[in-house]
């Protein structure tokens, strides 16, 4: 049912998922590093990426690679490459928190053309190719059809490094939680996105997402009838630390209230 290529990237997806899920509960202590404030990397991150990119490296030799752990140059590759986030979800995989994922995209310039993301705790992989429509587990999924912030369910990410845009998140934090049914911020970016692709949330907001965050996330909620947005309603989505995805039917009532209270850059 999938070209060889999706094929190939589930099957490395799932094979990363059972080492962090393996040394997860083998009672061995994770040696954790700090990178800066409340921003942590294990020795598992690590290790889950080396293996990814040997993997993917060994299929797709010609291929660039984004990898968050290894993200030193900056620029974005030339021709098709993958992005990859080996742990998504880090502090709550620390804290055996059931809420991580293994995320790994395919993009072309600013353009997400498949997504692969695999939950391990609940064995459940989420995929999409441009065109091809989105699956959970091999069957179709669409976005929900919630039609307004009243009847919606929202995720978010918390700012946790640069305290700097704290006032204005609250604001808006604020302001959504008035007009929604609730705010859900579990912890991992990609497994947000991919519940906005199956209909469990109906939009999300997060000021400060990286590509590996959300590559692979914006090409499963487009395939499965969403839209994904940087805050001004415009495609730069991966790169501008401002990202917003929906339901598609609600996304202009979102981001009106987000970019009412947000800022666009990020202040570093
Ligand atoms: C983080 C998670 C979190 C989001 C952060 C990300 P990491 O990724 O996705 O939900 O709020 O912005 O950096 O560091 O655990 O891979
Ligand atoms: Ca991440
Ligand atoms: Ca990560």
């Amino acid at each position: 049912m999938f070209s060889n290529k999706l094929n190939i990237v589930i099957k490395i997806a799932k094979q990363a998922g059972a080492f962090l899920i393996d040394r997860l509960n083998s009672g061995k202590k994770i040696s954790i590093e700090i990178k800066a404030v409340n921003d942590f990397v294990t020795e598992v991150d690590k290790q889950a990426e080396s293996l990814i990119v040997s993997l993917l490296k060994k299929s797709f030799p010609d291929y660039g690679i984004m990898a968050e752990e290894n993200y030193s140059d900056k620029t974005i590759p030339p021709n098709l490459y993958w992005v990859i986030d080996p742990l998504d979800g880090t502090t709550n995989y620390i804290h055996g928190f059931p809420s991580f994922c293994v995320s790994i995209g395919l993009c072309e310039n600013k353009t997400p053309l498949m997504g692969v993301i695999y939950d391990p705790t609940r064995d459940e992989l989420f995929c999409a190719q441009t065109g091809k429509g989105a699956f959970l587990n091999g069957s179709p999924i669409t976005v929900s059809e919630t039609k307004n912030m009243q009847g919606a369910l929202i995720g978010t990410g918390f700012p946790f490094r640069n305290f700097a845009i704290m006032e204005k998140y609250l604001d808006c934090f604020s302001s959504v939680l008035k007009r929604c049914q609730g705010i859900r911020r579990p912890g991992s970016a990609a497994i947000d996105l991919a519940y906005v692709a199956c209909g469990r949330l109906d939009a999300f907001w997060e000021h400060g997402l990286h590509p590996w965050d959300c590559a692979a996330g914006s090409i499963i909620i487009k395939e499965a009838g969403g839209t994904v947005t940087d805050f001004t309603g415009g495609k730069d989505y991966l790169f501008s630390r401002t990202f917003i995805a929906s339901n598609t039917i609600i996304h202009n009532e979102i981001q009106e209230i987000v970019i009412s209270s947000m800022p666009l850059k990020y202040p570093f």
